[in-house]
């Protein structure tokens, strides 16, 4: 048995349960793996509200780190006793121990902590795909990300100082802001005192960014569109503020032939050799030092609810995890 958090209806922080579930031997191609550290990110909020529905109930929670505890046919990368961790649906790893397909699960070195495990795999493979496999970046260019001092953000700004790319963050406190220039942005605008689009024009000398990195969404997507150089890239990956309104695909080319992405990290990793491959980047960023993980809050598994208000009241910085 494995305590397991689920819901059986979409809305507030409320609707979580804590069960205990059955949780079973690993068939043909997956694995039994027993959390240390489960991680907490905003999809988990898009899927407890209903924004992206599910067939309910469900259980959630899509990243997390621990040990294998058995190995279904067929599952050659892994064995009991390996320590593990995963970004990966369906749902599920807000949990003790669960059996989960194997593709997306990824070894872990001995030289990053479960801890870490369970702060990185979601947020710094989305900073993997974001920097190498969505649009051209190259040492130099310069890119705007919202929510620099968030789990992802502040992944991204160690990401980018660590391969010569210019980041211009975001935050919406100045101690965000802060905490994103200490990780690496090399500058940081708050964007919620003053006219942040005038204040990335001035900081490119009226040019504007090669690349927009958007997951705050509905509050910021205009004025990410009019960062924008001519011929840039839009990267939409999220919805923080609530979703992209609807527009008409004409205000690009009146913008300046702009170009624009709307991509989710499941489609990155769906392939079990491109995620083992792209998790072997991402260690190498950490275990070289390139990337540490800041993780500034820590919560029971049982308070889950808890650690779901914190996240959207913006209290956060950095990631989150659950221990079981
Ligand atoms: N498409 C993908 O593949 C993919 C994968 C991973 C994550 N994401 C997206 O990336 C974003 C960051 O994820 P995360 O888990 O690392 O979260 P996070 O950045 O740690 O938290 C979200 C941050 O968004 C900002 N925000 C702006 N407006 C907000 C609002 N109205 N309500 C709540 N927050 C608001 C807040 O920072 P400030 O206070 O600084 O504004 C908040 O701390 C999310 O939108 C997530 O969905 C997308």
């Amino acid at each position: 048995m494995a305590k397991t958090v689920v819901i059986d209806e979409h809305g507030g922080p409320e609707v979580f349960k804590l069960v205990d579930r059955e949780v079973g031997a690993p068939g043909p191609g997956e694995v039994r793996i027993r959390h240390e550290a489960c991680g907490l990110n905003f999809i988990d909020v898009y899927q407890r509200t209903g924004l992206y529905p599910m067939e309910l109930p469900h259980a959630l929670g899509m990243e997390a780190a621990g040990v294998i505890e058995a190995v279904g046919e067929g599952v050659t990368h892994l064995k009991a006793g390996d320590r593990a961790a995963y970004a990966a649906a369906p749902p599920g790893a807000y949990a003790e121990a669960r059996v989960m397909g194997a593709a997306q699960v990824c070894p872990l070195p001995d030289g990053i902590s479960f801890e870490e495990g369970a702060a990185m795999m979601l947020k710094g493979l989305t900073t993997h795909y974001l920097f190498r496999r969505t649009t051209p970046i190259s040492k130099g260019d310069t890119v705007l990300f919202h929510a620099a001092a968030g789990g992802v953000g502040l992944i991204a700004c160690q990401w980018a100082r660590s391969e010569g790319i210019t980041l211009i963050g975001t935050a919406g406190t100045d101690e965000k802001c802060a905490l994103a220039l200490e990780h690496g942005a090399a500058h940081c605008i708050n964007y919620r005192s003053g006219d942040w689009v005038a204040q990335v024009r001035d900081l490119t000398d009226g040019a504007g960014v090669d690349v927009v990195m958007d997951a705050v969404g509905a509050d910021t997507f205009e004025g990410s569109l009019d960062s924008l150089k001519p011929l840039g890239m839009m990267i939409s990956f999220g919805n923080a503020s609530g979703p992209v309104p609807p527009f008409s695909v004409g205000i690009l080319g009146q913008k300046g032939s702009l170009k624009i992405t709307r991509p989710t990290l499941f489609t990155h990793i769906a392939d079990h050799d491109t995620c083992q491959r792209m998790a072997a980047d991402l260690f190498g960023k950490v275990t070289s030092g390139d990337v540490t993980l800041r993780i500034d809050q820590r919560f029971p598994l049982e308070d889950v609810a808890e650690a779901h208000r914190v996240l959207e009241a913006r209290k956060t910085t950095g990631s989150t995890v659950l221990i079981p």
